[in-house]
């Protein structure tokens, strides 16, 4: 068969590596990837929420399933464009509906599906800029620190954690008056929870569901979780306090009940649910939905995924994923990303990359890279994710900081303690 799979970053790098590992597969088309991916298959140069250019090349190029990196086409509505139309409506999307993607493009949406079916999140209240008074009103009733969130999508920059009740109203005033544009007209506000966080990535058909490997990722720039946040900067899986029994109570609390609730509100879901977790004395919590796997989470969960991930698709848009084998690598899998020095602040890009041909141990999966006149240079703030297996987890990071130190570009940058807090 022929695939397309949709967006440009390590995330799609690590999915295409493992779906050209497939045997059922003929061609795989990117679009528009990124260096990386031109390695594996053929990149489109079609963005990829352009649906009327994807909907012509589906059509042009015999593709037989789209699969969908990125939230921003799931958000718009991939998957009901496809549906809806007569030359589309056979060729499955890997993704949600437009209604299911609500569960990350709409934070207040996706808390009132979490109270309607019972999942343990924090208690929270949302609120417009006409209901500001009540809103502060609800934060009096909240110990610091204040958590704000901008319900729509605000590039992953949407979450305020602030610790003071009088700059949390200040802060509050200025999200409701357009702070993160549209996305903030609507901001929920919830209780702080404290605890370690990790990401558990479900497959779903709407009916059944496999839980693949969890992986925890490092966001902040600095070593010890400092500084600012990131696109992320290094994950780790499997991770170890997600043990047997508190994957039961994450499979029994969280994701059953997602899945019947999603089927008892007639929202179709074919795709990947990221269930971003805290662990709170032993017990889950969700902190948020999200519709698409994890980035750097896939650059080493596809590493522990050892059936074919298109024969789990295949199962995925036939609605029989029940029929089908998920099959897990024991050993520990990580990544750690090298990053232009500067990011997540300003930095520079076209930076010539070299020592890429001198590693054989790790997997290299490109985030921001681009060819220019035969040269592999920098192209964004992430640039390369060097994952690698081990025995344990620290196996695996010894061999990703060896191979880390001999990819060269100016002003490269990674973080040395990923995992440091497991
Ligand atoms: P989100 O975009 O919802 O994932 O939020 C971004 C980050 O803010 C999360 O990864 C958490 O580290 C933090 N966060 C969000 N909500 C809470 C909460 N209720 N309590 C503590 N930390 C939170
Ligand atoms: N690693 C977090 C995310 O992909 O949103």
């Amino acid at each position: 068969m022929n695939i397309l799979l949709l967006g440009s970053g390590g995330r799609e790098n690590a999915l295409a590596w493992k779906i050209k590992q497939s045997p059922k597969v003929n061609k795989l088309y990117i679009a528009p990837g990124n260096a990386g991916t031109a390695s594996i298959g053929i990149n489109i140069a079609l963005s990829a929420s352009d649906f009327d250019g994807i909907r012509q090349f589906v059509l042009d190029n015999n593709i037989n399933m789209v699969v969908v990196g990125p939230e921003d086409p799931l958000v718009k509505g991939i998957y009901d464009y496809f549906k809806n139309d007569s030359e589309l409506n056979k060729i499955p999307v890997i993704g949600p509906s437009k209604e299911g993607a609500r569960l990350e493009g709409s934070k207040d949406f996706a808390k009132a599906f979490m109270m309607r079916h019972h999942i343990p999140t924090a208690r929270y209240a949302s609120f417009t800029a006409e209901q500001y008074d009540k809103a502060c009103a609800f934060l009096d009733t909240l110990e610091a620190p204040y958590v704000l969130k901008a319900d729509g999508l605000a590039a992953g920059k949407g979450v305020l954690i602030i610790p003071d009740l009088d700059e949390a109203k200040r802060e509050l005033k200025e999200m409701l008056g357009g702070m993160f544009g549209e996305a903030s007209s609507t901001v929920v506000i919830e209780e702080f929870l404290s605890g370690i966080e990790c990401s558990v990535f479900v497959l779903s058909d709407g009916n059944s569901y496999k839980i693949l490997p969890e992986a925890k990722d490092y966001k902040r720039i600095g070593e010890g979780d400092t500084g600012l946040n990131t696109g992320g900067m290094g994950a780790v899986s499997p991770v170890p306090f997600a043990d047997a029994e508190f994957m039961k109570k994450v499979e029994d609390r969280i994701v059953k009940p997602t899945i019947e609730g999603l089927k008892a509100e007639n929202i179709e879901y074919k795709g990947f649910i990221f269930l971003g977790l805290i662990n709170v004395k032993n017990e889950p919590m969700v902190i948020e939905y999200n519709v698409r796997m994890g980035d750097p989470e896939t650059e080493a969960v596809m590493l522990r995924i050892a059936s074919d991930l298109v024969e789990l698709f295949e199962g995925v848009a036939e609605g029989k994923l029940s029929e089908k084998e998920l099959r897990v690598d024991p050993r520990s899998a990580v990544t750690v990303m090298l990053v232009s020095g500067g990011y997540p602040g300003n930095y520079e890009k076209g930076k010539i990359i070299t020592g890429i041909d001198q590693i054989n141990d790790s997997i290299l999966f490109h985030a921001g890279t681009a060819l220019k006149d035969g040269n592999i240079v920098t192209n964004g703030g992430r640039v390369i994710a060097v994952s690698s297996y081990g025995k344990d987890k620290n196996e695996a990071l010894a061999t990703s900081f060896k191979n880390a130190e001999k990819i060269s570009f100016e002003k490269k940058y990674f973080r040395h303690d990923i995992g440091f807090d497991l």
